[in-house]
């Protein structure tokens, strides 16, 4: 879990995996999830070893999450919002549609 500098920024309310939590207005859900939690943000499909945010600018792909109930959304480029839901993805994604 890493500590926040201090901020004047509002407070939002978010959920991580059902656990609610206050984030600064502004920040990235990744950042959120880092500062809540251990930092993982998904598992890997074949050996569901966790993963957590690395790059925090897109690139890497490390921070997909579900987000308002949208799979396999980078968490360090969308900024947290009052009563956002974020979950962490388990293993393997599914597409919809497909099987
Ligand atoms: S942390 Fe690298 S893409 Fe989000």
């Amino acid at each position: 879990m890493l500590k926040r500098r201090h901020s004047d920024a509002a407070v939002v309310r978010i959920s991580i995996d059902g656990e609610q939590v206050e984030a600064r207005a502004g920040e990235s859900v990744a950042a959120a999830v880092l500062a809540h939690t251990e930092g993982a943000t998904r598992t890997t499909p074949l050996s569901d070893a966790p993963r957590a945010p690395y790059c925090m600018m897109g690139v890497c792909f490390e921070c997909l999450m579900e987000i308002d109930g949208v799979a396999n959304r980078q968490a360090c480029m969308i900024r947290v919002a009052d009563g956002m839901s974020v979950k962490r993805q388990q293993g393997a994604r599914s597409v919809e549609g497909r099987e």
